[in-house]
């Protein structure tokens, strides 16, 4: 296991970006900073190299707009391996974006706040940590502001997504039903990740059209909330984007805690924290299902399909115990085969799985991790150890990828690992897993 650590820092060391303090998901596929990824290698880091978890965490926050919002991409530099670059998102219509860097319009799921008591748990030096989250809380207490008040119109506690890249599960099949209501037009533009990764791995031409205009119409409203709110043909309340920030909720209040004098923020976190726990629970659990789904807020109707996102809740300590112990049955039963690898990011007895494509099948290894820290915390531990040796295993048997096939057989013969090699953020987790 060493070994496999090793290689794994070797990865992260590779993908560091000296210049400006911090790392690339991953090299021509992923030439930027993005926002969930940075948190998630931040973790790696900060088992062995501290200043640099710190650095990833700045430099992400030094991104912020006026409004609290953090862009999902930050462009730090130019390339051209990747479209749409900063020319098609053009943040510089909104008034509040940052006038430093270059970035998205649009936002990923807030990490933010758990990566730094994450940071602070796995730090050797908690006085020092301490000082270091003191420069920078509030910055992620602010981005979670803006969220409660510009994301969540029906002031229920769960926030809105206007993007299918905001989820970072970006094309998952849950979101096929939402282009059967859109009819974009058609856009010429060059792709450029299918020159670096086999198309059969990766979104359609016709998927991009749809991406494309989304951006368009918010575009047209230089990126306003309110008006994306209201016109956004996507609009929807993800779980696993809500779980993201409840458990950073959570986190927040934690250190904040630690540090001492911020009794208001504490106050407001926990008011948050309360309405967001309950409206989740009793809007995003189908009971049929036996777990939780999106919410299509756009057109008022539940999207009931079953992924790992809809297992992540556990992550964030959102089910009750009888809740939780039922969904395991769920994913044990539909996902945890003897032939399966845990955990498929969809639904493994749909018809639209497919274990080879992006988000609509394969293993992903931080969606694995938050699982396996779920499910500790919850008490399964021989599930939650599965969940990591599986993780493990398909690691040691193809290399650092993005994405894994989720069938067991097909890791006896040839390639199993897809998207992006040398991949960040399955460094960062498996490097945090083998540290346990
Ligand atoms: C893909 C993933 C997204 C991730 C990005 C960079 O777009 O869907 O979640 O943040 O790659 O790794």
């Amino acid at each position: 296991m060493e070994e496999l650590k090793n290689k794994a820092i070797e990865v992260l060391k590779g993908n560091w970006k000296d210049e400006v303090g911090f790392s690339i998901p991953c090299a021509n596929l992923y030439p930027f900073q993005w926002f969930w990824d940075s948190g998630l290698i931040a973790i790696g880091f900060s088992h062995f190299d501290m200043p640099k978890a710190e650095a990833e965490i700045e430099t992400l926050l030094d991104a912020q707009w006026g409004n609290g919002f953090i862009p999902h991409i930050i462009f730090h530099t130019e390339s051209d391996t990747y479209f749409p670059g900063p020319d098609f998102h053009r943040s510089d219509l909104h008034p509040l974006s940052s006038k430093k860097y270059k970035s998205t319009g649009m936002t990923q799921p807030p990490v933010t706040g758990f990566v730094l008591e994450e940071l602070y748990r796995i730090s050797t030096d908690k006085k020092a940590t301490l000082k270091f989250l003191e420069t920078v809380i509030d910055k992620v207490y602010f981005n979670h502001e803006y969220f409660y008040k510009n994301r969540d119109p029906q002031n229920e506690g769960l926030v809105y997504i206007y993007h299918n890249w905001e989820s970072g599960t970006d094309n998952s099949p849950i979101w096929d039903d939402i282009w059967e209501t859109m009819n974009p037009p058609e856009y010429t533009f060059e792709r450029r990740d299918t020159t670096h990764v086999d198309a059969a791995e990766r979104p359609s031409k016709r998927e991009y059209d749809h991406y494309l205009y989304i951006i368009d119409i918010a575009k047209e409203h230089n990126y306003s909330d309110e008006k994306i709110a209201e016109l956004s043909p996507f609009l929807v309340q993800d779980p696993l984007f809500n779980a993201m920030l409840i458990k950073s909720n959570e986190s927040l209040i934690k250190l904040y805690e630690l540090i001492g004098n911020n009794a208001d923020k504490i106050a407001q976190l926990k008011k948050w924290q309360e309405k967001s726990i309950q409206s989740f629970n009793n809007k995003l659990f189908d009971d049929e299902i036996g777990a939780y789904i999106h919410y299509d807020l756009r057109n008022e109707k539940p999207l009931r399909y079953l992924s790992s996102s809809s297992f992540s809740p556990l992550f964030a300590n959102i089910p009750s115990k009888e809740r939780a112990a039922s969904m395991v049955n769920v994913m044990m039963d539909k996902f945890g085969g003897e032939h399966q690898y845990l955990c498929a990011s969809f639904d493994p007895t749909s018809e639209r799985f497919n274990p080879k494509k992006y988000w609509r099948g394969p293993v992903w290894i931080n969606l694995n991790w938050m699982l396996y820290n779920g499910l500790k915390q919850y008490g399964f531990l021989d599930i939650a150890n599965r969940v990591k040796q599986d993780s493990i295993e398909i690691i040691e048997k193809n290399g650092f990828y993005e994405y894994f096939d989720s069938r067991k057989d097909m890791h006896n013969h040839g390639k199993a690992g897809y998207g992006g090699n040398n991949f960040s953020w399955s460094a960062a987790l498996i490097v945090d897993l083998l540290n346990e």
